[in-house]
């Protein structure tokens, strides 16, 4: 769904992140734990970029984003350092499927890394809107403690929510008081604070080697992944980077339905090629979760990384996410 809205308002939380409160045009439905993507003014022409909704569904037209200005991040700077209240912005989603399971026999593990926070915010600020009872424990790792988002509600969520537990573990307490645990998020911290570990179903939202540790670690002591679910990006700046293709091979890419042909060396996405083309497509998170450029490919293979915008039947049929492949081959597509 496209849509409109208005930022309301710009809040300055930790160094480096701010929340930045929307009102649309009309009630948003979301899920907490989805996303949605907003198309920015970028120095070459409008950019999207994805940024997980932090605040709770409400059912109401306001909604938040919580986010880290990322070095040379173009759209987080520009958010950061442009938007103010009044400004209208274009939207699309929600998108994604990192959606806590409210079962009240299910035992959670939320894991979160710096602004990996934000799904797991709007999850908990739902649990406390519906007075849920569960059985989560939040491992919160930041840099050091005084970059905790929303330190002071995150306190008082736990009070709120019965059955919620919060370890907060700053890597650097250097120049800090701090009583709690510090350092990195190992596997000897991860037993020895969640015992039960292998009973849990993990979601887990941070930066990619902080996701691979814990994911290193889980297959290592025969968790069942099937019970792990990880929000595959925060805040993505950058348009996906795949292999590299060094050789001097050239593929014809055919956007059929346009006329029109280019050759590329397998090297950008068929998303960009399509862009630099001039044929237009519809697109979003430019990651491959929400499944917005999703084309028929009619002749040729490439090489997809998707994170699970696609299905598999989808596949089968010939389908593609423009945006996460690179044509291995001369490729044909059906737009
Ligand atoms: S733009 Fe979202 S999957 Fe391609």
């Amino acid at each position: 769904m496209e849509f409109k809205a208005i930022c309301k308002a710009v809040i300055q939380d930790v160094e480096g992140v701010k929340t930045f409160v929307f009102k649309s045009k009309n009630k948003l439905s979301f899920e907490p734990g989805q996303f949605v993507s907003l198309l920015l003014p970028g120095s070459n022409g409008n950019i999207v970029r994805s940024y997980t909704i932090s605040s709770a569904p409400t059912g109401s037209d306001l909604f938040s984003l919580t986010v880290r200005a990322v070095p040379e991040g173009l759209g987080s700077n520009w958010l950061h350092n442009e938007l103010h209240a009044g400004m209208d912005l274009s939207f699309s989603g929600p998108f994604g499927h990192f959606i806590p399971s409210q079962n009240e026999d299910s035992k959670l593990l939320l894991l979160a890394a710096g602004s990996g926070i934000t799904p797991h915010l709007s999850t908990l600020r739902h649990w406390r809107n519906q007075a849920a009872e569960v059985n989560a424990h939040l491992i919160f790792s930041v840099r050091s403690p005084d970059q905790i988002i929303e330190q002071q509600e995150l306190l008082a969520l736990v009070k709120q929510i019965p059955g919620l537990t919060l370890t907060v573990i700053p890597e650097n307490v250097t120049g800090h008081v701090w009583h709690g645990i510090s350092g990195r998020l190992d596997p000897l911290w991860l037993n020895a604070l969640v015992r039960d570990i292998k009973e849990r179903e993990v979601y887990i939202c941070g930066p990619a080697p902080y996701m691979a540790a814990v994911k290193e670690y889980l297959t290592g002591c025969h968790f069942d992944l099937q019970h792990y679910h990880e929000e595959a990006f925060v805040s993505p700046e950058q348009p996906s980077v795949n292999q590299h293709n060094n050789d001097s091979t050239s593929y014809k890419v055919n956007f059929a339905r346009s006329g029109i042909s280019v050759n590329s060396n397998g090297n950008e996405s068929l998303l960009e090629i399509a862009e630099k083309a001039g044929v237009a497509v519809k697109n979003a998170c430019r990651s491959g979760i929400c499944g917005a450029c999703r084309t028929l490919k009619t002749a040729g293979s490439v090489n997809m990384q998707d994170l699970g915008g696609i299905l598999p039947d989808e596949v089968n049929q010939g389908m593609v996410l423009l945006c996460c492949s690179q044509p291995s081959s001369d490729v044909v597509l059906d737009i």
